[in-house]
């Protein structure tokens, strides 16, 4: 009998997020750049191909990676980057929205883990008149934007509104290096966290805390309980030690299905089987098929009859993302099987081939 035991299960936060009509025209750059601007009284910037240019061919060189990391070249440079996108308007506010943090007075940020000022000063730096942005889909599904800005902002001991500014005598804020690079990603990762905390609820990661999601899901399709069996509890805890480095949402080809979850900053038992299971609703128990473009093995696992055996695990990998992985025994998700069971089986409706979805790999 052959099976698919390795769901697809690559779940991460930030799907919960859908833009609707994506925007990146000039326009959609330079307007709220400009408006941030004049606000604190300083004039426009214009679109300038030669950054425009720069950017993109910058933006399709992280195409690979999606990777925060700064093209080094002679402009000021603010990046960004989401998934499962990312438009113009929002990358921006996302710079501007750095403001609250920001002490035109001492010319500081507030100090605090993830509390960075720089893109904003470099949005609104009086010197900076030319800017040109780029967008680019990453592999990996992710969208990176980056705007570069000339003459750039950000020099050590100046002030973003010029020589009024800098000539009160406040302290010149510390800042590592002339141009400033800056990076959005942690801040933005910070902005997901208070948008997903309330679901997230009190971080609770007992094999209780994984039975219970589990079986209510069960019990609602009329699929008895699994129980919390040791040895897949430590398979599970064996294989997730092994992805400490990397979180990768990668399957560990073992004998038992598998379903994986990785969010930050945080990430526990419930909310990650409230991930799986919330593929329900792209899941047609009559013709036991996926809705095009949606995954739903994570969630025939979850409630498969047959699978009556759960061990799960949960580390935080090095770069401090949490990385989840529950197993189940007997695996799930077998070709022409149901997640029911022989009575769903016996209706002739097409069976979901679930190797026909390769995995999301995002
Ligand atoms: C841009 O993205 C944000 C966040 O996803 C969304 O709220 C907004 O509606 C989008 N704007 C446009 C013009 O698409
Ligand atoms: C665009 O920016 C480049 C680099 O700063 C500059 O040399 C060029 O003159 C600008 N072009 C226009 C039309 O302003």
């Amino acid at each position: 009998m052959k099976y698919s035991n390795l769901v697809a299960c690559f779940i991460i936060i930030f799907s919960i997020f859908h833009s609707s009509q994506a925007q990146y025209s000039p326009e959609d750059y330079l307007i709220p750049h400009n408006e941030a601007r004049r606000q604190v009284g300083v004039g426009p910037m214009t679109w300038n191909d030669t950054l425009v240019a720069f950017a993109q061919n910058y933006a399709n060189q992280r195409i690979g990676d999606c990777g925060m990391i700064h093209s080094h070249g002679p402009y000021g440079e603010c990046l960004a980057a989401a998934f499962p996108d990312l438009n113009a308007s929002y990358a921006v506010k996302m710079w501007v929205d750095e403001k609250e943090w920001y002490d035109f007075k001492s010319n500081t940020c507030a100090s605090g883990s993830g509390q960075v000022c720089g893109h904003y000063t470099q949005v609104i730096w009086r010197n900076s008149v030319r800017l040109g942005c780029a967008r680019d889909r990453c592999n990996n599904g992710w969208y990176f934007i980056t705007c570069n800005y000339d003459p750039p902002g950000n020099y050590i001991g100046q002030r973003p509104l010029g020589d009024v500014e800098a000539a009160a005598e406040q302290p010149s804020s510390d800042s590592p290096s002339k141009p400033q690079f800056m990076n959005i990603w942690i801040k933005f990762i910070h902005q997901l966290l208070r948008k997903i905390k309330p679901s997230l609820g009190y971080a609770q990661n007992s094999p209780q805390d994984y039975l219970n999601a589990h079986n209510e899901a069960r019990r609602e399709v009329g699929v008895g309980p699994l129980t919390w069996d040791n040895r897949l509890a430590a398979y599970a805890q064996n294989y997730a030690n092994q992805r400490i480095g990397d979180c990768g949402m990668i399957h560990s080809h073992g004998p038992y299905g598998e379903c994986l979850a990785f969010a930050f900053p945080d990430l526990d038992a419930n909310y990650a089987v409230k991930l799986w299971i919330d593929e329900k609703q792209s899941y047609d128990f009559k013709s036991n098929t996926c809705a095009p473009g949606q995954v739903c093995g994570h969630y025939t696992q979850v409630i498969w009859r047959n699978s009556v055996r759960l061990g799960c695990a949960r580390v935080q990998c090095n770069n401090g993302w949490y990385f989840i992985t529950c197993n189940y025994d007997p695996p799930g998700n077998y070709i022409g099987q149901r997640p029911l069971g022989e009575v769903e089986t016996e209706a002739e409706q097409p069976s979901y081939d679930f190797t026909s979805e390769p995995p999301t790999d995002v």
